[in-house]
């Protein structure tokens, strides 16, 4: 079996709870930063941190052929687990599939409440007063494996869906590195 210790983390943009997890590492070791996207601000981050780093743009071969030629590169890497912070291309079910049980995603609002995007829109929208992130295992059905940890945030009178985004990332960047460092031991 492959080392569970042994992290890469999938980034498609910015990177900032990749960034939190690297900086909060101790319990798990982030062997590899991948990306669907060789320009996503948060790989330069990573290399320029000494990190390996691998990128491949998607849609120059197709979502199928990343994922297949990801795959090796993970195996090669004996990566053990699969932390997805930001990755905005969906798996693909052989991926999903092979690597099941080991695939973990940081979502914003409290599954199953918002699956997909625009969480925090909704959640104003709806009126609710408290939000929050979670962090579950990757199935093929988007947003709906096993939560395995949440936090929660609440909606203060005023907020906007960018003052929550804020508030939220902030809760995200915490949860991600507990929640990874029980994973992995588990
Ligand atoms: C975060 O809000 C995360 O919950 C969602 O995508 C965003 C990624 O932000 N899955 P970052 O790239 O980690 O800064």
């Amino acid at each position: 079996m492959r080392d569970p210790v042994r992290v890469a983390i999938l980034i498609s943009g910015r990177g900032s709870n990749m960034r939190a997890l690297v900086e909060q590492a101790s319990a798990y070791e982030v062997a590899l930063v991948a990306s669907n996207k060789p320009q996503a601000a948060g790989l330069k981050w990573a290399g320029e941190h000494g990190l390996e780093t691998w990128a491949l743009e998607s849609t120059a071969v197709g979502r199928q052929e990343f994922d297949r030629r990801l795959s090796g590169v993970l195996e090669e890497r004996d990566i053990g687990t699969i932390a997805l912070a930001g990755f905005m291309q969906i798996l693909s079910p052989g991926f999903v599939d092979e690597w099941s049980g080991r695939i973990v995603n940081i979502h914003p609002s409290l599954l199953p409440k918002y699956r997909g995007l625009d969480t925090h829109a909704r959640a104003i929208e709806a009126g609710d007063s408290v939000s929050g992130c979670s962090v579950h295992l990757v199935t093929a059905e988007l947003d709906a494996g096993e939560v395995l940890g949440q936090a929660e945030v609440p909606i203060e009178p005023g907020d906007t869906q960018a003052s929550l985004e804020q508030r939220v990332l902030a809760a995200e960047h915490k949860l991600y590195a507990e929640v990874l460092s029980d994973f992995v031991n588990r």
